[in-house]
């Protein structure tokens, strides 16, 4: 044994049991995260805090430390599951097997990056969404391309309410080809999609009529809505073929009744695929009614620049309702699903001080 190892063996031994504790539980910090943790289906109660491993990255990835997150309705859905048979499909059939950890959408500072990675160095701060989910945690990997830089002027919980809403709006606007001075109702305009939508329409020049309650009216004439309709008095179908496009972000403006109210050869978009986009959209074809659309959305880091340099111009703003810590998450999913919440939801992780990570 060399002097040098003896001495560093000697120094081992005369640690205090008090300080072997303290340094195997620094370690352990290293490598382990507080994450919202859920291993059955089921109501908000399933997801629980627990330490974790730490992800490590592939060579395509870059690991977050994430700052916010929010819980959207693709969260609760997968945590019921709500269609049962989506989340049978898409996580497994009798319990979550592939995506344990929730949070589609985050915002927080680059900690360690693959080999492959080009676009990113650790510390820049991010934004994103992906269908990987795993924002529920200190720390979650997400490939490159579902990762952009935070916008100048926004802090980590704005800009973790960017991409849900913001994607699923920017992607249904286009799509349906909104133009300057066309008139557009946003069916469902408070939620995470419907503010989005509203300023999204009008950054397209169009005419937006917003259907909401009237407790919500102040809200989406703040984001930009020229009218309002409240749906629990009025019908907006009743003025006859009155809009180009019609955006229904919850599901429930009914087809007929939007098929009355759309322009002929106008757009009518629903939230999602499923039978009325198929079935609706063949006879709306068919007799020249118009165009339903009804599909995931599509984005990545072309619409999350987009929607980040909104921002900067001072032209998109996430609406946020309400902040929770990651310690009452259960609470968060039990607003968000019940239905009623205005725009985002947002879950803050607080940076843990043994982790050596640096704050924002
Ligand atoms: N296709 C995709 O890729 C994609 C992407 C993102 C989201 N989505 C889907 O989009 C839908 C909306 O998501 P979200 O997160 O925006 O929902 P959300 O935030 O939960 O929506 C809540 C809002 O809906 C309003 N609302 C409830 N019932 C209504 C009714 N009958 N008429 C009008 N407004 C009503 C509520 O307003 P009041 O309180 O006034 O009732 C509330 O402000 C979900 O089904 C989601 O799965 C799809």
């Amino acid at each position: 044994m060399s002097n040098l190892t003896s001495v560093v063996a000697t120094i081992r031994l005369m640690a205090s049991p008090g300080q072997q504790a303290a340094a195997s539980r620094d370690a352990a910090s290293r490598t382990l995260m507080k994450a919202a943790v859920y291993r059955e289906y089921g109501p908000p109660e399933v997801i629980r805090i627990e330490d974790v491993e730490k992800p490590v990255p592939t060579a395509d990835e870059v690991r977050v430390r994430i700052v916010a997150s929010t819980v959207s309705t693709a969260d609760w859905r997968l945590r019921k599951p709500d269609p049962p048979p989506l989340g049978w499909f898409m996580n497994g059939l009798q319990r979550p097997k592939k995506i344990n950890i929730l949070g589609m959408e985050f915002a927080g500072t680059v900690d360690a990056i693959g080999k492959n990675v080009t676009r990113f160095k650790v510390g820049d701060r991010v934004f994103g969404g992906s269908f990987r989910f795993g924002a529920h945690a200190e720390h979650a990997c997400f490939p490159e391309r579902s990762i952009a830089r935070m916008p100048n002027n926004a802090g980590f919980e704005d800009a973790a309410a960017i991409p849900y809403g913001g994607i699923s709006a920017l992607h249904f606007l286009k799509t349906a080809g909104v133009k300057p001075g066309q008139k557009v109702l946003i069916y469902g305009a408070s939620g995470s999609v419907g503010t989005a939508a509203v300023q999204l329409a009008k950054h397209f020049g169009a005419h937006v009529t917003a259907v909401c309650s009237a407790a919500n009216f102040e809200l989406v004439r703040s984001l930009g809505a020229d009218e309002v309709i409240d749906y629990t008095k009025d019908d907006f179908s009743r003025a006859g073929r009155v809009y180009d496009v019609i955006q229904d972000t919850v599901g429930k403006s009914g087809f007929w009744r939007s098929m009355h109210a759309l322009k002929r050869g106008g757009v009518y978009v629903l939230p999602g695929p499923g039978p009325v986009p198929v079935f609706g959209g063949l006879w709306a074809k068919v007799t020249g009614a118009g165009t339903v659309i009804g599909a995931l959305a599509q984005g990545g880091v072309p619409a999350l620049d987009f929607l980040s340099e909104l921002v900067e111009r001072g032209r998109f703003r996430p609406f946020i309702e309400r902040r929770y810590p990651l310690a009452d998450i259960a609470e968060a999913h039990r607003h968000a699903e019940g239905g009623h919440k205005k725009g985002n939801v947002v879950i803050t992780i607080a940076p843990r001080t043994t982790s050596g990570c640096s704050g924002p």
